[in-house]
């Protein structure tokens, strides 16, 4: 059911977006601002208060499933700005996830995060000190050792460690070696990603030799990854995620099962219905929103319901378990499905289209096929 202003009445995943991080790693493209440590506060605050406008609306209710508190770094903020910050949000009744950088993990934060059973997400990205300087991570080897034991020692049951390949310098040895040292932490959950580098930043100007040579080299890597995390007894439950039994993230399932969510902070997304808003980047238009007590500044896109559903093959298939073929065949190419058959990299399954695992490694061409081009 859709109100007049094409929100759902609520939605049952919230992101709440903290921007603030201590320094800008030149591969970064997410909504960060470095410095103004006298706007954490008021940022909080002005969180809590969108928070609070979005409920008088109806949007969120009071029990959302999962909330995801992303960034930038979330544990930048001083401990008890953080605690001010969880303890205002809605309690998310399966999973409360918090998004770490190791170099802020203190036992203080650790204890923090684990009184409040919270899932964290730490941003270990590699340990390899060399590829580490190349990505201009301010955290050694050594730094995310410390903050994984300082987490764990705290009572973290839940901790998923991210690790990004295809960094230039890279060679297939140096990748197995992070690999030894991400499986030896022994995380619930891994979320493993390609590098991407925007054309035209700093860093792919800076890079652009190596990160051709890496580009040849990504596939391979790619199935480096998979194979030494299911041996190691994590499922490749999602393109780029691995979990042990029983630890897949749930926040993130919403979204790719194409589920409502909403985003709060500055530029938080949320997709509501048929409307996708983007919450305006700047924090300073963000803060002055919250003084006049006003939503912040934010862009409206129409969604037609077959973007929508082509969307949800697109998310869905990145799923080991795929999508539901009923739900989506509107947007189907009946050739494309046939063909994608017939080269083995799609499958039926009890009414639900899957990407064999050759076509999981080719998702993004596969999907491409898939679907049916607009009269
Ligand atoms: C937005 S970051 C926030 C987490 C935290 N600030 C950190 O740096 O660890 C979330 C994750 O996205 C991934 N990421 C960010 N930029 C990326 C890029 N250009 N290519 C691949 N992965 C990226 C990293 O693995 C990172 O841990
Ligand atoms: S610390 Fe994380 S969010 Fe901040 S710039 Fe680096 S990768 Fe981006």
């Amino acid at each position: 059911m859709l109100r007049d202003n094409g929100f759902v009445p609520s939605v049952r995943h919230l992101y709440v977006h903290v921007p603030f991080c201590a320094h800008r790693c030149g591969y970064c493209d997410f909504v960060t601002v470095t410095g103004r440590h006298a706007q954490h506060a008021p940022y909080v605050e002005a969180l809590l208060g969108e928070l609070a406008l979005r409920r008088a609306a109806g949007v969120v209710d009071d029990g959302p499933e999962t909330v995801f508190v992303g960034g930038g770094t979330p544990t930048l903020l001083e401990p008890s700005l953080l605690a001010r910050l969880l303890d205002g949000l809605p309690a998310a009744t399966d999973e409360l996830t918090v998004e770490c950088n190791p170099e802020t993990v203190t036992p203080a934060l650790a204890e923090l995060l684990a009184v409040r059973g919270a899932r964290v997400s730490l941003g270990a990205q590699s340990f390899a000190p060399e590829l580490l300087a190349t990505l201009e991570r301010r955290a050694r080897p050594e730094t995310v050792r410390a903050a994984v034991a300082t987490l764990r020692a705290a009572g973290v049951a839940n901790l998923s460690l991210d690790l990004i390949y295809g960094v230039p310098g890279e060679t297939a040895a140096m990748l197995e070696r992070d690999l030894d040292t991400l499986v030896e932490l022994a995380p619930e959950h891994v979320s493993a990603y390609e590098l991407e580098a925007k054309p035209g930043t700093r860093f792919s100007v800076h890079h652009g030799a190596a990160l051709r040579t890496q580009a040849e080299l990504l596939e391979d890597h790619y199935e480096r990854v998979v194979a030494r995390l299911e041996a190691a007894g994590y499922r490749w439950y999602e393109t780029a995620s691995f979990a042990r039994d029983g630890h897949e993230g749930r926040h993130n399932r919403g979204y790719w099962t194409g589920r409502d969510y909403l985003g709060i902070g500055v530029g938080a997304v949320s997709t509501l219905g048929l409307v996708r808003r983007t919450n305006g980047p700047r924090l300073a238009g963000y803060l002055e929103a919250h003084a006049r007590d006003e939503l912040p500044p934010a862009r409206d896109e129409a969604l037609t319901l077959t973007v929508r559903v082509q969307e949800r093959v697109m998310l869905g298939l990145r799923l080991a378990d795929g999508v539901e073929e009923a739900a989506v065949e509107a947007v189907l190419d009946e050739e494309g499905l046939v063909r994608m058959g017939a080269i083995g990299l799609l499958e039926r399954h009890d009414g639900r289209l899957v990407l064999t695992r050759r076509g999981r490694l080719v998702a993004n061409d596969v999907v491409a096929r898939l679907i049916r081009d607009e009269d």
